[in-house]
């Protein structure tokens, strides 16, 4: 077999003098053509398209990696009618339970301690904001490109599942209704409905969260020691579909407006964290108080990449940080081939290397991981007095279509001006040598 290696490739010239030589191969091979078709039509048309593939490929599956069509009676907590899927019922011996529907379903035993589902989602009546549903589709669309790419499964919820739990509040019973309908899922990753990825190459370090339950991005200064509701952001987090983390959604929701003690946590929360009782300040107020036990110690606060960023301080770089990944793709030859998307991942752990130098977070040139358009209420289009509407509709234009040139380059298109979401060229063979 021959390697490729974009190194040593030089774009072909083809000289006056070759020319009789390719007419010539060309004569060859499509006569080989039309021996070939007309042996085969001889003999049986569909002879050759109809032999097993080797390795039985189950191509009659609808997935051959997994078994969609089979559930053995054997009962399991599906079946008892004291499990519910809403917030306010308690589930015990989780992990034990989620064991035994995975024994059942060998199939997605494999990579079942790593497997990850996207939990996102919006409002169930129409967006009020200028373009506001557009914007939305191009958040999930933005998503399920992610997905697809890292071979993850996502879930687009737009209900309200407990009429209870308005807002932020909201994204508890979701995760908590996933963690239930996906028992083959070990991580639950929550995005909310303003964040865009935008590294779509970037694998979150599962390896380095063993010992963890619980993650989201923040400042673990402003939680731990300045008390501050905004030293963390819980628009992406990840949680581990496992029985403790259950225990901190019912201790999460317990702080939370269905809850008979909402009151009172309203006011430990304005005593502690100077803060109203929203999701975010529950959270971190948990993180706080029980940075010490054994319980505390599986929450990480990560601050070694954006699990997420905010975007005003990442929109304007994302220009400069195109025109460093072009110059790391003019010397790394097979960073420029051209693939066919489903293997893409390769590339991006090939591109690690020339990454090492580019830092992480603020000041990096590294591509932001995700970019969350907080304040900007792109469904309502309420954007924080803060901002210009103008500064957000750009700002989110400039990340998408930045996520999107990443997805789009496997299509072999790319959009040229970031701020033009409509207009893209084709790139030409051996891009950007
Ligand atoms: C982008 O790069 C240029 C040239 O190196 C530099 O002058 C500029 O400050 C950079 N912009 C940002 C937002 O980092």
């Amino acid at each position: 077999m021959t390697g490729f290696s974009h190194t040593s490739w030089r774009k072909p010239s083809i000289r006056t003098h070759d020319r009789p030589t390719i007419f010539l191969a060309g004569v060859v091979f499509g006569s080989l053509l039309l021996w070939a078709f007309f042996s085969v039509s001889t003999i049986d048309p569909i002879f050759i398209f109809s032999r097993p593939m080797p390795e039985s490929c189950q191509c009659d599956k609808p997935d051959p990696a997994f078994n969609l069509q089979s559930d053995p009676p054997a009962s399991t907590f599906y079946d008892d009618p004291n499990f519910g899927y809403t917030i306010d019922e308690s589930i015990k011996n989780w992990d034990q339970k989620r064991q035994v529907w995975l024994e059942l379903h060998p199939s997605f035993k494999p990579k079942s301690h790593d497997r990850v589902f996207i939990i996102t989602g919006s409002q169930s009546t129409p967006c009020t904001g200028p373009s506001g549903d557009h914007i939305l589709l191009r958040t999930y669309r933005n998503k399920v490109d992610y997905c697809r790419i890292h071979g993850y499964d996502i879930f687009y919820n737009n209900v309200k599942l407990d009429p209870n739990m308005p807002g932020g509040w909201g994204k508890l019973p979701a995760v908590r209704a996933t963690m239930v309908a996906h028992p083959e899922a070990e991580w639950i990753w929550w995005l909310d409905e303003d964040t865009v990825i935008t590294d779509m190459e970037y694998k979150i370090p599962f390896l380095q969260y063993e010992g963890y339950n619980f993650v989201l991005h923040g400042w673990p200064i402003e939680v731990y020691e300045k008390k501050s509701w905004l030293g963390l952001n819980d628009g992406s987090f990840l949680i581990r579909n496992c029985q403790w983390s259950l225990d901190l959604l019912d201790m999460w929701a317990d702080m939370g407006p269905r809850s008979p003690n909402f009151d009172k946590w309203t006011k430990i929360l304005l005593d502690e964290f100077k803060h109203g009782p929203t999701d975010q300040t529950a959270l971190a107020y948990l993180i706080w108080k029980k940075q010490s036990d054994s319980f505390g110690k599986k929450m990480l606060i990560e601050t070694r990449y954006y699990l997420e960023g905010y975007w005003t301080g990442i929109v304007d770089t994302l220009k400069n940080i195109t025109e460093r990944y072009l110059e790391v793709e003019t010397r790394e030859g097979m960073l420029r081939r051209r693939h066919a998307e489903k293997v893409s991942e390769t590339y991006g752990l090939l591109r690690e290397p020339s990454l090492k130098d580019a830092g992480n977070e603020f000041g990096s040139w590294r591509r932001p991981f995700v970019t969350h358009f907080a304040g900007c209420q792109p469904c309502s289009g309420k954007h924080n007095p803060v901002f210009t509407g103008e500064s957000c509709r750009n700002g989110m234009d400039k990340a998408l279509n930045f996520a999107d040139n990443q997805v789009l380059r496997n299509y072999g298109f790319v959009h040229r001006n970031l701020l033009d979401s409509s207009v893209v060229s084709s790139l030409p063979f051996d891009h950007p040598a």
